[in-house]
């Protein structure tokens, strides 16, 4: 019998709260599991930004990436390192790199998911690229704007194809607005949306390999309050219905991290799913609060699975079993019930469920124990001090902190699903 250690690596920019609290309880956890005739553990470190050689190889068996998406000398040495030494990686960074908000749009419209009706508009400029003239002048045609807008409704929400953090988004009512946002979107590729209007309820569900949270959202709200503290908002029929839904986009898009935003249509009960192409979902206790410590296990526990089992590492996406079943004449909820279960086969629910049980029983004890320390408040300290100016770090700190020992205080705290 042998001891062997597996390598997790963080590819990190700006986090700060997460990776201490991450690498603090994988520390406490100190694990050594039996796996096929040897013990295993595991070793974390953070992946530096260097110069490299295409055919050197990678020390780590799965890295935690949150660079892929802006940063491309990391997203390429991800690619590399997938290719040639199966790396296993969260997420995928090719489905991060084609898979925007449009692209993710159309294929949950296959699916048959009631994403609002969509129309993607030419740009107001452009960069004057040699091409660009003639090309414009022979195919570019005149469109009148309005009257898109009046085919799909108001009110309506323009906002990028591939847009994030809010940025260019804006709500329409009439006319005037619609020209107004129009003419400020400059080089933006816009989506014109209908909106769901009114809704009555918002929610986040976060996923992780096959876990997922429900958190409720309110938009309307400073930062630090738009993740609720609500929990059991949720009929049992729905509470499934947005975890089946999420389950399906991420395995759908080989994405073992995203977060789903769908909102409930008033008066109807109907959900819509708006933005679930978010391959580096807000991971900060600064936003998340009482839920911070489930995102922590649920990342311990998925990484661990992945890098003890050394899980493959899906490279190419297969999406025809989903579209066979969008094919049928099966009601849309029976249709999505079988999406997930592709799903949960292909996140290996239950070698998960029971790995978790045999070899990671406990980290609820542990994690509820590390979440009290002075190193855990410090973790919340450092993340408040990147973000707030001097004057607010003690009252914000004290305030997610309290937040983090009321979810202490609860039965999720002490177990519960793992999926
Ligand atoms: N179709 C819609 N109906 C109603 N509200 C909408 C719709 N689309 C967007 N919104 C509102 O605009 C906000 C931002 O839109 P969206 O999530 O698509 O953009 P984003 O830039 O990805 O934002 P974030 O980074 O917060 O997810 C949503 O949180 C919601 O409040
Ligand atoms: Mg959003």
């Amino acid at each position: 019998m042998a001891h062997q250690v597996r390598k997790i690596g963080l590819s990190l920019g700006a986090d700060v709260c997460w990776p201490l609290c991450y690498e603090g309880l994988m520390d406490k956890l100190a694990l050594s599991i039996p796996w096929q005739g040897d013990t295993v553990g595991i070793a974390v470190d953070r992946v530096t930004i260097e110069p490299f050689d295409l055919r050197q190889g990678c020390r780590y068996d799965v890295v935690l990436d949150r660079l892929t998406h802006w940063y491309h000398l990391s997203r390429e040495w991800i690619k590399k390192a997938i290719l040639m030494d199966d790396l296993y990686v969260l997420n995928n960074p090719w489905a991060v790199q084609s898979m925007e908000k449009h692209t993710s749009y159309a294929a949950m419209m296959r699916l048959g998911m009631p994403v609002p009706e969509t129309w993607l508009l030419p740009p107001k400029q452009y960069e004057p690229l040699p091409d660009l003239p003639i090309t414009l002048k022979r195919y570019a045609k005149l469109f009148d704007l309005p009257s898109v807008a009046k085919k799909l409704g108001y009110p309506l929400f323009m906002k990028p194809y591939d847009g994030g953090g809010w940025k260019g988004v804006s709500r329409i009512d009439d006319e005037q607005r619609l020209k107004k946002s129009y003419e400020e979107s400059g080089k933006f590729v816009m989506h014109l949306q209908k909106a769901v209007d009114p809704f009555d309820s918002f929610v986040r569900c976060i996923g992780f390999g096959p876990q997922t949270y429900l958190v409720r959202y309110d938009p309307e709200v400073p930062l630090h309050d738009r993740y609720t503290m609500d929990r059991n908002f949720l009929t049992p029929e729905e509470d499934l219905l947005l975890r089946e839904q999420t389950l399906t986009i991420n395995s759908f898009f080989g994405w073992d991290f995203n977060s789903c935003e769908s909102l409930r249509l008033a008066g109807v009960g109907s959900w819509h799913p708006i933005d679930f192409a978010n391959a580096c979902p807000d991971s900060q206790v600064t936003s998340l609060h009482m839920h911070f410590p489930w995102l922590v296990k649920a990342k311990l526990r998925w990484s661990i699975f992945c890098a003890v089992t050394k899980r493959p590492f899906r490279k190419t996406l297969d999406w025809q079993p989903f579209f066979d079943i969008a094919a049928t004449d099966a009601p849309y909820r029976e249709k999505l019930t079988a999406y997930a279960n592709i799903a949960r086969a292909r996140f290996d629910v239950d070698r998960f469920v029971e790995f978790c049980e045999t070899h990671l029983g406990h980290l609820d004890e542990v994690a509820w124990e590390f979440f009290g320390t002075a190193q855990a408040k410090d973790a919340v300290r450092q993340k408040v001090a990147a973000l707030y100016p001097a004057h607010e770090i003690e009252p914000f700190t004290e305030l997610f902190w309290s937040r983090v020992q009321h979810w202490r205080g609860s039965d999720e705290a002490k177990g519960g699903r793992i999926v």
